[in-house]
């Protein structure tokens, strides 16, 4: 397939790009820097120089394509109005294309919001984390959009070795006394890991039917704590303990956005494994960071 990526150079678009190539598919990829750019042709897609905030400047400049994945955010102030222009502006673009293209957009496990006990479903009712509000009108256009088969995921929390959202701890253990959690030692995360989520997107562009949605979890739920043990053993950080600090104090420091860290979740890849036949390989995040070198 001919498939253009938003998001490319990102926690989990790079191991999208890196899978669809190896699969032998064709990848352009959008690109706001020279870095950007030299990332992509690095990961064997072809890049095409724009920015996700000024669709206008690019969107008729694309090539034919048989998909589009979104998986491009700017974690500012104004990300849902820029994902709002966005589509408003691509997928009238996708819909002069030739062939009516898949379009995979990314929702996220945090539009789910805190499950204590229960396991989460695509079934379960939307509680959005507020800072990510904006993203269910969004998803619910392109599930029910005119101009292409409309398919969502909603990864987990995306972690690699020391990547994704482990990165956080791996620099804590390394630069503190503590590994710092927020809110609760009892927290729990539904984890993927960026290889195995690319894999889903990837089964889900060539066998997802139009207008399905499915989470992309291979771990239901593992305690925060315990990741964060597990990196300050491997690191000899001073104390073993995690320090718990406040949601306010993370969205402080990073932004609104981040409160989604305090939520407690448990969330279930059920669905993309029965029905994409979807095989997550990492399911075991701990020890994989006490082999970490
Ligand atoms: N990571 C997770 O655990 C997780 C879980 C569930 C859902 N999600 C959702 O998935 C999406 C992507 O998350 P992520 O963690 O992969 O983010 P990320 O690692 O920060 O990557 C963001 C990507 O978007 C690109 N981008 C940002 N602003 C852009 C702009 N103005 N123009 C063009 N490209 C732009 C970045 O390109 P540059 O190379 O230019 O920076 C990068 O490729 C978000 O909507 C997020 O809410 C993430």
């Amino acid at each position: 397939m001919r498939v253009f990526v938003l998001g490319g150079t990102g926690s989990i678009g790079s191991p999208i790009v890196r899978e669809l190539v190896k699969r032998g598919h064709e990848v352009w990829a959008l690109a706001r820097s020279d870095v950007s750019a030299a990332k992509l042709v690095e990961a064997g897609a072809a890049p095409v120089a724009g920015d996700m905030a000024l669709p206008g400047q690019w969107s008729a400049k694309l090539p034919v394509v048989d998909a589009v994945i979104h998986a491009a955010c700017d974690f500012n102030s104004e990300m849902g109005a820029i994902d709002a222009r966005l589509l408003g502006v691509l997928l009238p673009s996708l819909a002069a294309q030739p062939n009516r293209p898949r379009f995979i957009y990314t929702g996220g496990g945090w539009l789910f919001g805190a499950t204590g006990d229960d396991i989460g479903t695509e079934e379960r009712p939307f509680c959005p984390l507020p800072a990510f509000a904006w993203m269910v009108p969004q998803l619910t256009r392109i599930l029910r959009a005119p101009e292409v088969d409309g398919i969502v995921i909603h990864p987990a929390m995306v972690y690699a070795s020391e990547g994704g959202v482990f990165r956080r701890f791996a620099r804590d253990a390394v630069e503190r006394d503590a590994v710092r959690i927020v809110e609760s030692a009892e927290v729990r995360w539904p984890l993927v890991h960026g290889e195995d989520l690319a894999n889903l997107y990837v089964l889900a562009l060539e066998r997802a039917p139009a207008r399905s949605s499915y989470i992309g979890t291979a771990i239901e739920g593992l305690a925060v704590s315990r990741i964060a043990r597990a990196f300050a053993k491997r690191f000899g950080t001073r104390r073993i303990e995690p320090e718990t600090i406040s949601a306010d104090a993370i969205a402080a420091e990073l932004g609104g956005w981040a409160r989604g860290y305090a939520l407690d979740q448990r969330l279930s890849g059920a669905k993309a494994q029965r029905e994409l036949g979807w095989m997550p390989k990492h399911l075991d995040p701990v020890s994989e960071i006490a082999r970490l070198p």
